[in-house]
């Protein structure tokens, strides 16, 4: 059994891709499979929390004790979590692996294999992240998560400055230990005055360990 440390907290969590559609057959994403978003949004519930979990389109099922809210663009991601945020968090965790850039306009309409380049105009999405922690009112906590192939330290701390939040959980992507789509993965979690290591475990481990820390956090902000 999990010791309740967020007993009577909100948490807000974010899991899985955006896709981002280009025509009504394909679409731009990022790899996610959600594990990591879903094993925090039940852990969270495990340890005591009211959690609403915003899921981008993945395969899993929802968590015992969770609200789930299904998206499929950055754009309904960015309305969901707002949506979630605004009736008051503690805590937001953005698991998600936001698509950062959508196709301008998306065609009503298959498109074509008639020539032999396409060229797509794409735009910035919405940070999510960014938003949710430069916005009021605020979650007492807010996390992000970076997903790095390489400097991993020198990028997370880069995000953590940029988007204003509490704390940034690193995860390396790409390699053979990667964080993406397999049951294991290990961070390394930044905050302005200090950092720590998560070992490498299953997600739901990780997730707990992380949330723990968390928790201690919650309890010390003002
Ligand atoms: O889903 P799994 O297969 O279990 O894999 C887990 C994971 C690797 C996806 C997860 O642990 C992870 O790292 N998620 C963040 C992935 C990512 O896109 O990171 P980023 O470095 O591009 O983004 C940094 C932060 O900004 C993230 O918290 C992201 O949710 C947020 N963001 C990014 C872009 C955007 N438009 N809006 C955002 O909120």
């Amino acid at each position: 059994d999990d010791p309740p440390l967020l007993s009577g907290r909100r948490v807000v969590v974010s899991a899985g891709p955006t896709y981002e559609d280009i025509d009504p057959v394909r679409y731009l994403g990022n790899r996610s499979s959600g594990k990591m978003g879903f094993a925090l949004a039940a852990a969270a519930h495990a340890m005591g929390a009211e959690v609403v979990l915003v899921a981008g389109p993945v395969q899993l099922p929802t968590p015992a004790g969770v609200t789930r809210v299904d998206v499929r663009s950055a754009a309904q991601m960015r309305a969901a979590v707002l949506e979630a945020v605004g009736e008051g968090a503690d805590l937001y965790v953005g698991a998600a692996a936001v698509a950062d850039y959508a196709p301008t306009q998306g065609a009503d309409h298959k498109l074509k294999k008639s020539s032999p380049t396409l060229t797509l105009e794409l735009a910035r999405t919405p940070d999510i992240l960014a938003e949710v922690a430069q916005r009021a009112p605020r979650p007492r906590l807010v996390v992000g998560f970076a997903a790095e192939t390489h400097d991993l330290a020198a990028y997370a701390r880069g995000k953590l400055y940029a988007k204003q939040v509490d704390l940034i959980a690193a995860n390396l992507v790409g390699g053979g230990d990667s964080a993406f789509e397999g049951e294991h993965n290990a961070l390394h979690v930044f905050w302005p005055e200090g950092e720590t290591e998560i070992a490498r475990a299953p997600k739901p481990v990780v997730a707990r360990r992380l949330l723990a820390l968390l928790a201690e956090r919650l309890g010390a902000a003002p």
